[in-house]
């Protein structure tokens, strides 16, 4: 295979040089990290549910008219997407009381919320990505006002959309962050949902047992991620259901 340029690499993915001009390959790792890396480990065959857990959420937001960079799987761990400039902000979108709201606020984890809450945190990991205002990230350039009330919309759409999924397999969406990026289309900005939607940037509970399905297995040292990834795909219909585990080798006596 020809050598491929290193775009970028994060703590969970790679991204390369895409085949097209305006295209990138994503590349899904085995790694998680939490609390800002502090805590590391690699549970065999994250990536590829990620892989194709993202992919199945992305082509269902495309279905319901909602922009996003995925164009299409190419492997096991990798997907060709565009290439957009990425907003400095990671938007949250909460539904029930967890996680830094529950610290910040004092509100038990589980709380109902009155509304889905949006949140934006500046992308910054030396700053330990903190929560700001609309008015920073106008004041500071980092999106304008019209950005911010699209993102918004595109947010709740994909609240909406998320929740019913969820719901539909017996699973609770309490909160999710996802990224925002602009594509340039006749010289008219854009704004795509980009980066992933998977497990590691949501939570997800088992409407029935309250079980955590997502990061905060690992965050909370509660088991194997994989473990937890693999019953989300299974009860999405991404993986069949004979699967166990996505790709530790078993051995046939
Ligand atoms: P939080 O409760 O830690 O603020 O997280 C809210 C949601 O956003 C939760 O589903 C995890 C997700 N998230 C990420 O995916 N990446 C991040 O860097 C942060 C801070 C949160």
């Amino acid at each position: 295979m020809a050598r491929r340029k290193k775009v970028y690499e994060g703590k969970a993915k790679i991204l390369y040089e895409g085949p097209e001009p305006g295209t990138l390959v994503q590349y899904f790792k085995d790694d998680a990290t939490a609390y800002n890396a502090q805590k590391k480990a690699v549970f065999e065959g994250k990536g590829v549910l990620n892989n194709r857990l993202s992919e199945f959420f992305m082509v269902g937001l495309a279905g319901i008219g909602v922009p996003t960079h995925f164009i299409k799987r190419i492997n096991m761990r990798e997907q060709l997407i565009r290439m957009v400039e990425i907003i400095p902000l990671e938007v949250v979108v909460r539904n029930f009381a967890a996680g830094s709201m529950s610290t910040r606020l004092g509100i038990p984890e589980g709380t109902a919320l009155p509304r889905p809450i949006v949140e934006f945190y500046y992308k910054d990991d030396a700053l330990n990505d903190p929560l700001v205002t609309e008015e920073h990230a106008v004041a500071f350039g980092w999106a304008s006002q019209q950005d911010l009330d699209d993102i918004v919309g595109l947010a709740l759409r994909v609240n909406d959309f998320l929740s019913g999924v969820m719901m539909g397999v017996g699973i609770r969406l309490v909160d999710f962050k996802i990224e925002i990026g602009r594509v340039w289309e006749n010289d008219f900005p854009r704004l795509i949902i980009a980066d992933e939607i998977s497990p590691d940037s949501c939570r997800l509970w088992d409407i029935k047992t309250g079980q955590k399905l997502d990061k905060d297995v690992f965050r909370r040292d509660l088991g194997d991620l994989s473990d937890a990834y693999t019953e989300v795909a299974r009860r999405l219909g991404v993986l069949p259901s004979n699967v166990t585990h996505a790709t530790k080798p078993t051995l046939i006596n």
